[in-house]
């Protein structure tokens, strides 16, 4: 049977760990994911989220090495997104229809998605339910990551149940930061940020002031291990990814037909060496784009390259730019660059998509069919003195 874990007397993690799962809706989940339940045992016993549809079974085993799930008196719904909601109509039917806690836009969510008119009960910041001995607060956090996420908090066990927020898509045995890789945990932390809360950023810092005064020991997000004994440096992290800070960095991102587009990004690249900036160059044949954002996160300097083709981009650098521009990273210098043949429309679709994320813009750099050395030269030598 598969076991509840403890995090402390009568809390439990009761959630379902996807092993095998390698996209998340275009991002790639290299090290499969977690879906993160948990229940008290309390007056009231409580089950906080669910998990995905297909892990149901996992999820109640382990419920059932606790208590009899028909057993449960309430359900908190944090977030509709159904990988936290998709067994929530199982629980609901094993449990004879037992309350909801939703927050308003849960509620709606909720509804349009199961179409049933369960036993809602809404909350809104600030409030508070008792489930006996212990107590929760509820804080609304819209947008990270949906319109309905929320978070609850325990005093009694010093746990916020984050949801979404700081999670990391990892499948591991093991729940807590200290018994796992740290580096590997924050990398992956860092990769969640930028590929599904980057955008909401904003929202993000409200929701880190709205959690600022709470005396926290352990953040049990949605996805991925707690957060223990590292809670301060995640919180910092959040703070400093959500500020849009970055470093002496460079991206070059890109793709090429007959290798003139390359030569330019090698050029490029010498001209950001030459002046010490941690350059990276990524040839979008062979890197993933979620794997791109995540060291987009901290860059300074994005430069992205296509030759043009058909009037338009090549399709790798068009995907490129359309994940890219969904997720809206802010604060950077943007270069377009690349080869063409007789129009330079490649340019003109780079630059709209670096200008719709406000960047600071880069005069391009584009040339005719084959550049010749001494183009190259003179773009290092644009670039050193640029940076
Ligand atoms: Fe993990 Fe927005 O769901």
């Amino acid at each position: 049977m598969m076991k509840a874990i403890k995090l402390r007397d009568d809390v439990y993690w009761v959630g379902g760990i996807d092993w095998n799962i390698r996209n998340f809706h275009g991002y790639l989940t290299q090290r499969g994911t977690t879906y993160n339940a948990y229940l008290i045992i309390d007056d009231t016993i409580t089950l906080l989220d669910t998990v995905k549809h297909y892990l149901k079974d996992e999820m109640f085993e382990r419920i059932s090495d606790v208590v009899d799930p028909s057993k449960i008196d309430l359900i908190i719904s944090n977030h509709v997104e159904m990988d936290h909601s998709g067994c929530l109509p199982a629980v609901m039917e094993i449990a004879g229809n037992p309350p909801v806690i939703t927050s308003p836009n849960g509620e709606k969510g909720l509804k349009l998605h199961y179409k049933n008119e369960w036993d809602f009960r809404v909350v809104k910041s600030g409030d508070r339910i008792n489930i006996g001995r212990r107590n929760l607060d509820f804080l609304l956090t819209p947008m990270v990551h949906w319109p309905d996420n929320m978070v609850a908090y325990c005093g009694e066990e010093k746990i916020l149940f984050s949801n979404d927020a700081f999670g990391q898509h990892m499948a591991t045995s093991e729940r807590f930061d200290f018994e796992y890789h740290y580096d590997m945990v924050i990398e992956e932390a860092k990769k969640y940020y930028a590929n599904i809360v980057l955008p909401y950023s904003s929202q993000v810092k409200k929701a880190l002031d709205g959690v600022s005064g709470l005396d926290i020991e352990i953040i049990a997000p949605s996805h991925g291990i707690m957060w223990k004994e590292r809670r301060k440096e995640i919180l910092e992290k959040y703070r400093e990814w959500s500020s849009n800070e970055t470093e002496n960095k460079a991206l070059i991102v890109y793709d090429t037909m007959w290798d003139s587009t390359e030569k330019i990004a090698f050029a490029i690249y010498r001209g950001f060496q030459n002046r010490g900036v941690q350059t990276k160059l990524i040839n979008l044949k062979n890197s993933h784009i979620s794997d791109i954002m995540t060291d987009m996160l901290t860059a300074k300097y994005i430069c992205i390259g296509s030759p043009t083709l058909n009037m338009n981009l090549l399709p790798t650098v068009a995907g490129f730019l359309s994940y890219f521009r969904g997720l809206a990273p802010k604060n950077r210098i943007g270069l377009a660059f690349g080869s063409y043949g007789w129009s330079p429309k490649n340019i003109e679709y780079i630059e709209e998509v670096l200008g719709s994320c406000k960047f600071e813009i880069l005069e391009s750099i584009k040339f005719q069919y084959i550049p010749d050395k001494a183009f190259l030269t003179e773009v290092t030598e644009k670039i050193e003195k640029i940076v």
